[in-house]
């Protein structure tokens, strides 16, 4: 199930989460792209899933006049974010909360410039999902971001075809489509489609796009309105 509850098991995701995803850095920089474009200035910025802080440290060096409220349910992860995150001081706030049951989540601040997650949300239900676009869009100001880069599912009679564009980044890659079941749901993987999450953002009142896509690896972009 979910690698990082145990010290040992967050450790070695962390040690790992930069190498076995071939899209995962071009994604980032251009979250980063997206937020430095966006004037976030000395607002704050909410990362989903903020794990050992990876994606969270990048931020804060991009943003420097930026706080950061990082969110996820595991303490051995948020225990590596700590560390990660220490030498940014009070611009970094960590909190413990469970995205599946976002309204019980005490967050330190209530309004953000932009809402970002990355490698997450397919950890929830489908019903969790939508709850939680929506509880983003409400945390936002006008003109607010949201960034989502995570998995979308792969359709089984698009397996295969899946599986040629996928060799393009990891050449290893090979199996059936029950194995890549079976691979989701030892890991609690939960992938949505990609038609179901851009719906997810809208009906959450943001203007919704998939601004980039390799497989089944996307970045969703959302805009809440005026
Ligand atoms: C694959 S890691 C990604 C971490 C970070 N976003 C990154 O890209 O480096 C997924 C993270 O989501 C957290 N997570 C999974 N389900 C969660 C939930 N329901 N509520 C809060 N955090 C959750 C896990 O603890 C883990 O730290």
């Amino acid at each position: 199930m979910d690698p990082w509850h145990t010290p040992e098991e967050a450790a070695a995701w962390d040690a790992s989460a930069g190498s076995h995803l071939p899209t995962r850095m071009e994604q980032q920089d251009l979250l980063l792209a997206l937020l430095t474009e966006s004037q976030i200035d000395d607002g704050a910025v909410l990362d989903l899933g903020t794990g050992s802080g990876l994606v969270a440290e990048a931020v804060l060096e991009a943003l420097p006049g930026t706080e950061l409220v990082g969110v996820d349910f595991s303490p051995a992860m948020l225990k590596l974010a700590g560390r990660r995150l220490r030498r940014f001081g009070s611009r970094v706030h960590l909190c413990q909360g469970d995205l599946s049951r976002p309204e019980e989540i005490d967050l330190p601040l209530r309004r953000y410039k932009a809402v970002f997650s990355v490698q997450t949300l397919h950890h929830l239900d489908n019903r969790e999902k939508a709850a939680a676009f929506a509880w983003m869009a409400g945390l936002l100001g006008a003109r607010g971001l949201v960034v989502v880069i995570d998995r979308v599912k792969v359709e089984e009679a698009l397996f295969e075809d899946w599986l040629v564009t996928w060799r393009r980044v990891d050449p290893a890659a090979s199996g059936t489509y029950a194995e890549h079941v079976a691979e989701l749901t030892e890991a609690g993987d939960r992938p949505a489609t990609l038609d179901d999450q851009i719906e997810w953002m809208k009906a959450a009142g943001l203007a919704t796009s998939c601004l980039h896509l390799y497989g089944n690896r996307a970045m969703l972009v959302g805009r809440k309105s005026e």
